[in-house]
């Protein structure tokens, strides 16, 4: 059947989203769809005339946070992945905090601050801008003095920062695709942290799959993914991101609506891993297309 794949888009994600879209549209064409190509570069969305379904290969805003989604169910064009309620919530830091708090799923100590001096969170701390993705505008601080530009570049976007206590440990990740939790993927950085140069930049982050934990601990993370998932009341597919704290604590930081999907990226690496190829993996999302 004949299905466009939206890409690019208006965010700061935009070159990773064209990425993704890139490798979307060759994995659905293996798979046998007859693929439009669909640049998103503005608000102003036109949806070729024949197409049944849409997969949106968008990151970030107007892409991931919902309001994509409102307009493509207001045309009754059925679309992949999660709906406008959820992707707003998912792609909400602060509001997926709530979330997952009420759900009684673990997250770092967090505050949301309009102002630097109202701080209460000690150093060693995240800053982050509350709807971005890709670590775009975000900052881990380790000394005091760091703090007032890490923050300012993190408010400068919205108006307020969600701070949160750095947890060390291990930076680990679970997708989940059609009901089924993939196995853990461990990001292993060359420099501090997974920013968005050891993201897209300098290639030399090194994905460890299915991650080196012990049973239970595997099992209590795709645990904790999929009540994540159910909690933000996601469909189809997902990324959960977590922190795992040297004494064996879990940390949720958030959900990834629509995460990366060039076809080394990390939900993509963990189907693999589990034996969903990359063209099967973007065919059996695009079936699960919904409104
Ligand atoms: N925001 C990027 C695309 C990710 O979560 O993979
Ligand atoms: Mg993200």
């Amino acid at each position: 059947s004949r299905v466009a794949v939206l890409i690019g888009g208006i965010s700061s994600e935009r070159e990773v989203s064209l990425r993704s879209g890139a490798a979307v549209v060759q994995g659905l064409r293996a798979g046998g769809y007859a693929v439009e190509e669909v640049d998103v570069a503005s608000k102003a969305l036109a949806i070729p005339a024949g197409v049944e379904a849409v997969f949106i290969a968008l990151h970030g805003q107007f892409g991931e946070d919902g309001e994509i989604q409102q307009l493509l169910t207001d045309m009754q064009m059925p679309f992949t992945g999660s709906g406008a309620a959820s992707s707003r919530v998912s792609f909400d830091k602060v509001l997926t905090r709530e979330c997952l708090e009420r759900c009684g799923v673990p997250v770092p100590k967090g505050e949301l601050l309009e102002k630097a001096s109202d701080r209460t969170i000690q150093i060693p701390l995240v800053v982050k801008p509350p709807r971005e993705g890709s670590s775009v505008g975000c900052h881990l601080v380790f000394k005091e003095s760091e703090w007032e530009a890490a923050f300012a570049d993190a408010v400068r976007h919205s108006g307020a920062a969600l701070v949160e206590e750095y947890i060390p440990g291990r930076e680990l990740t679970v997708g989940v695709v059609d009901g089924q939790v993939l196995p853990v993927v461990e990001i292993k950085t060359a420099s501090q942290w997974y920013d968005y140069e050891a993201k897209y930049v300098t290639g030399d982050t090194k994905y460890v799959v299915p991650a080196p934990l012990e049973p239970e601990a595997v099992a209590e993370l795709q645990s904790i993914a999929l009540k994540t998932f159910d909690c933000l009341g996601a469909s189809d597919f997902g990324r959960v991101d977590f922190r795992l704290s040297p004494e064996g604590r879990p940390y949720v930081l958030e959900l990834n609506a629509i995460p990366g999907f060039t076809a080394t990226s990390l939900l993509p690496k963990a189907a693999q891993a589990a034996g969903i190829g990359f063209s099967e993996l973007c065919c059996r999302i695009m079936e699960l297309a919904h409104l």
